[in-house]
């Protein structure tokens, strides 16, 4: 580990890089399974939906079987109606190793869930059209998994279907999510209006993550409450999407998943018409033009100049400075060039920049009465988050800031370790929290060092 402290950066030389990259591809063989990776060992020792998209984009530099094999078993997941399930327990040890295991989840209750295997009953941000974008450049004999991509294509796109025909509630174009964890962004500070609304039950429960990490460093027990009550209530619909819909208390429309939904359709049109799925390519551009009107004519937030929230339930818009709030950069065209240079500024103020020498990109803005540099989604630097800003900004021209964000990514886990999560905040010591030899952290590295 690079011995250099965290209060600024100095250029790594080319050995460094080069043994960062080797630790990086340790951390994924280390986490490699039979056909999947786990995002943690011993924290998350399943495989998690964006998780895998993201380490998918690790393996394409170490071993192109490895990251189609992991992409294939994800979706050999999908339900029957096109959902894609933010866990996959691949074997019957869910309940002794996570909580909550795939009993607690439930969603065998559903007809259209999988029989060859257990899932969860909840998504998470969609993200495997850019995914398999990112991977079918990097072929070299394309022609050789043109049926690999033809199908996986076809499967991405059942999955964004299946968005658009049940959690587009207003017929806008704009998709729900129905629990916090859909999100990928737990414990978000955005969701405490919502959380303030009701009362769950008080869940006497083993929690296992708090074994492995602090938990200061995790979800509270309260907020345990509210996820797991959430899980309880779409059971007793058997997870139908109607009624999930009339009876959950949390129904949001969350920016960064609209944002990764608009990106995947990009995506999905550009691979459809290179092998030639043309309803494809006309169904998603359709989409593409009615999600990119209502994102920035209903979640764009004047004040903070950044994207915001939608609280379906309480008709209330939620405004709040997150990190992903400034994710719609990432697609190519969901931000007109105007807001564009706004996100660029907001980006760069003193709100997520700090003042001396903090690492980009804090998940909640410093000014936020909720911050916590070390709990989570309310204040830590995540390096997927950092790869969604730094290829957003390289797409809109961007450089300079693309390069800070690089470099402060690379910064940090050359300073800590592959760590889940980080303090932004400049501090010569330990910054590195939750899961250690975190895949996606190595699996983005990786990809953004090989991105010269
Ligand atoms: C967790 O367990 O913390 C995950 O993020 C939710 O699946």
């Amino acid at each position: 580990m690079d011995t250099q402290k965290n209060t600024k950066n100095q250029a790594l030389s080319q050995d460094s890089l080069r043994s960062l990259a080797q630790m990086a591809t340790n951390i994924l063989e280390g986490n490699w399974r039979d056909g999947f990776t786990v995002p943690s060992s011993n924290l998350y020792p399943f495989q998690w939906l964006w998780d895998s998209g993201f380490i998918a984009l690790g393996w394409a530099h170490i071993d192109m079987t490895k990251a189609r094999t992991e992409l294939e078993t994800l979706l050999g997941s999908q339900w029957a109606n096109g959902f894609l399930p933010h866990i996959v327990f691949h074997d019957d040890t869910a309940e002794k190793q996570y909580f909550p295991g795939a009993d607690f989840q439930g969603a065998t209750t559903s007809p259209d869930a999988p029989a060859h295997v257990r899932t969860s009953g909840i998504t998470q941000p969609p993200i495997l059209g850019f995914v398999l974008e990112e991977l079918y450049k990097r072929e070299t004999d394309k022609e050789a998994h043109h049926n690999f991509y033809k199908t996986l294509i076809q499967k991405t796109y059942h999955f964004h279907q299946y968005l658009y025909t049940y959690r587009n509630v207003n017929q806008d174009g704009l998709v729900y999510i129905r629990h916090n964890w859909e999100s990928g962004t737990d414990n978000s500070a955005a969701w405490d209006s919502i959380w303030a609304g009701y009362t769950p039950p008080d869940y006497d429960v083993q929690r296992k993550d708090t074994q492995h990490v602090n938990q200061a460093q995790r979800p509270t027990k309260k907020d345990y409450n509210y996820y797991l009550h959430l899980i309880e209530l779409s059971k007793t619909c058997e997870y139908d999407e109607a009624k999930m819909l009339d009876i959950l208390p949390f129904i949001v429309l969350d920016p960064l998943f609209n944002a990764l939904l608009i990106a995947g359709n990009e995506s999905l049109i550009r691979l459809a018409n290179l092998v030639e799925l043309p309803d494809i390519a006309r169904q998603a551009t359709d989409w593409n033009n009615q999600t990119r009107t209502a994102l920035n004519q209903k979640l764009y937030d004047e004040s903070l100049g950044l994207y915001g929230y939608y609280d379906v339930k309480n008709s209330r818009f939620i405004s709040i400075p997150t990190s992903s709030g400034l994710c719609p950069l990432f697609a190519e065209t969901a931000v007109p060039a105007d807001r564009v240079k706004i996100l660029k500024n907001t980006l760069l103020s003193s709100d997520f920049a700090g003042h001396n020498g903090g690492r980009l990109c804090p998940s909640l803005a410093y000014s936020h009465l909720a911050f916590d540099d070390r709990r989570y989604w309310r204040g830590p630097v995540w390096i997927n988050i950092n790869w969604l800003l730094y290829k957003g900004c390289k797409k809109h021209g961007l450089t300079d800031v693309a390069n800070r964000i690089k470099e402060d990514s690379v910064a940090l886990v050359a300073q800590n370790g592959f760590y889940e999560y980080f303090s932004p905040l400049p501090t010569d010591e330990q910054a590195g929290f939750g899961g250690q030899d975190f895949s996606w952290s190595a699996a983005l590295i990786l990809d953004m060092l090989a991105d010269d």
